[in-house]
Formats: structure tokens, C-alpha cells, sequence
């Protein structure tokens, strides 16, 4: 599929945080896919700090490349097609839920703060939170009876990205301890696909919470919001773990 691609038919839609998503315009056979360009810029406390991880768009396109082929041969279906560059993929162009979906194992973060409980405990049973993904009101948390009263999405589909979360949870939280980190938190986003609940975005060190297992010490964005250090080091790790799955 890389050497098909045309790229003076390539159209801009959206430049979001993270990443630039582009459009074959005037080819009918791929008015279905998307081209995503991951960017080397990082955001963090709802976008009031930014700055650049060097290679993180190399970084994530990877990771999320290999998470994607991984869960696909689980089961969980999702949007990706085909890693076509560095820093690109060709993926299916959904119609997103205009959700988050947060999945926590341990506190860490707001829920740490709201629940008045220490980073690092660990919950009974993972938690799972819902956000309307919106910048300007700080991606609010919301609950069910929210999607129908703002016309959001179909309360359905929402509960079956829950239950795809869940199992998406189980699934990454195995292999990473089999890697020797463990799955904090992490956040998805879903879309339909000729009406099917479908896995979309990116699942990378800038979505989800790892600590390695032995020392507690943060593998993921954390380094850059708390400006700890050998950020590009704890993505390359990432990298090499996720390359074997
Ligand atoms: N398969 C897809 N089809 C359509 N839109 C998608 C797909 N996957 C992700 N998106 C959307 O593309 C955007 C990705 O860019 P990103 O930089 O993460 O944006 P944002 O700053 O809005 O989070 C997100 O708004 C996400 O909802
Ligand atoms: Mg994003």
C-alpha cells in the first residue's frame, strides 16, 4: 500500500496535539482511509505546558503500530491498516465518539487528587471513566445519561466500547508485567465503521500510565509533564518491548 500512496492527493483535515490526519482526496478506492502523521509535540495539563519530545512521533507511530497488530490478533478490532512511514499510518476513517475512555488500575493523577487517596494504590477492580473530549472545557468527566441528553452518542455504542476497554485493559496489563511494567492508566478512543464499535487514535506512552515493575520509576509521559528526565529513553523502551509483541 506505501508505494500506492499519492502524496500531492494527500489532504489536510485535522491538526490536533498530537497528530495530523490527512484524507486521499479524489481517490475513490481509499475514500474509506485515513493517512496519520504523528508530530514530535507534547502537551500536557490541558495544553498550558507544551514542548517537543525529540523522535516522539517515530516513538508513538511505532508503538501504537505494534499495539494495534497485537490487539487485532486478540480479537479487538481496530482502525489500523498498515504503517507506511516513520512517522505515518494508513488507518480506516471512522466517525469518532466524541468520548475519552479512561481506564485505571492504580491511582495516579486526578483521580488520586479527587479520591484524597496516595499515588500508587491499587484499585479493588480497574475503574473506568468517561470524558467528553472537548479542550476548551477541559474534557469534562461524564456518565451515561450524558449521551443521550447532549446527543453525543448512542448509549449503546458507548457500553460496548466500555466492555472493549476492559478487555483491551486485561489484555495490555498481561503483557506489559510480562515486560516488567505495569499498566497505571490508560485512555481510549473509539469510532464506528459502518456502524461497528471500533478501536481508533493512538495508544502510545502520551495516552497511558507505565511504572516499571521493580523501581516505580514513570515510562511515559509523566517524564515530560513533571519534567523528570530521560524522556526520550522511557519511550524507547516502549519501542523495544512493543516491537516484540
Ligand atoms: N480512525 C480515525 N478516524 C477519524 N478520526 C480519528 C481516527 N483516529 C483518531 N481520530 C481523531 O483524530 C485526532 C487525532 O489527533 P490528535 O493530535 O490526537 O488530536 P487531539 O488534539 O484532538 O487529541 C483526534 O481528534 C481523534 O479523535
Ligand atoms: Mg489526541
Amino acid at each position: 500500500m506505501a508505494e500506492s500512496i499519492n502524496r500531492g492527493n494527500l489532504k489536510k483535515i485535522y491538526e490536533g496535539k498530537a497528530k495530523i490526519l490527512y484524507e486521499f482526496s479524489g481517490e475513490e478506492d481509499k475514500k474509506d482511509l485515513l493517512l496519520t502523521y504523528f508530530k514530535d509535540d507534547a502537551t500536557a495539563f490541558n495544553g498550558q505546558k507544551k514542548g517537543t519530545i525529540i523522535k516522539k512521533g517515530e516513538y508513538n507511530n511505532a508503538i501504537s503500530a505494534s499495539l494495534f497488530k497485537f490487539l487485532k490478533n486478540k480479537g479487538i478490532n481496530n482502525h489500523f491498516i498498515e504503517k507506511i512511514s516513520e512517522r505515518e499510518m494508513l488507518t480506516y476513517h471512522l466517525k469518532m465518539l466524541p468520548i475519552e475512555f479512561i481506564v485505571r488500575n492504580i491511582a495516579a493523577g486526578s483521580l488520586a487528587k479527587k479520591m484524597g487517596v496516595e499515588e500508587g494504590v491499587k484499585f479493588l477492580s480497574p475503574v473506568i471513566e468517561m470524558c467528553f473530549k472537548s479542550d476548551e472545557l477541559g474534557d469534562p468527566m461524564i456518565n451515561k445519561s450524558y449521551l443521550k441528553a447532549f446527543d453525543l452518542c448512542d448509549p449503546a455504542d458507548a457500553s460496548k466500547a466500555e466492555k472493549i476497554a476492559l478487555e483491551i485493559n486485561e489484555i495490555l496489563s498481561k503483557f506489559f508485567d510480562d515486560n516488567n511494567i505495569i499498566v497505571v492508566d490508560f485512555k481510549l478512543e473509539f469510532g464506528l465503521y459502518k456502524n461497528e464499535v471500533m478501536l481508533a487514535d493512538e495508544i502510545t506512552p502520551d495516552t497511558m500510565r507505565l511504572w516499571d515493575k521493580q523501581t516505580m520509576e514513570k515510562v511515559d509521559k509523566d517524564r515530560f509533564r513533571r519534567d523528570l528526565g530521560k524522556v526520550e529513553e522511557a519511550y524507547q523502551r516502549i519501542v523495544d518491548i512493543t516491537s516484540q509483541c
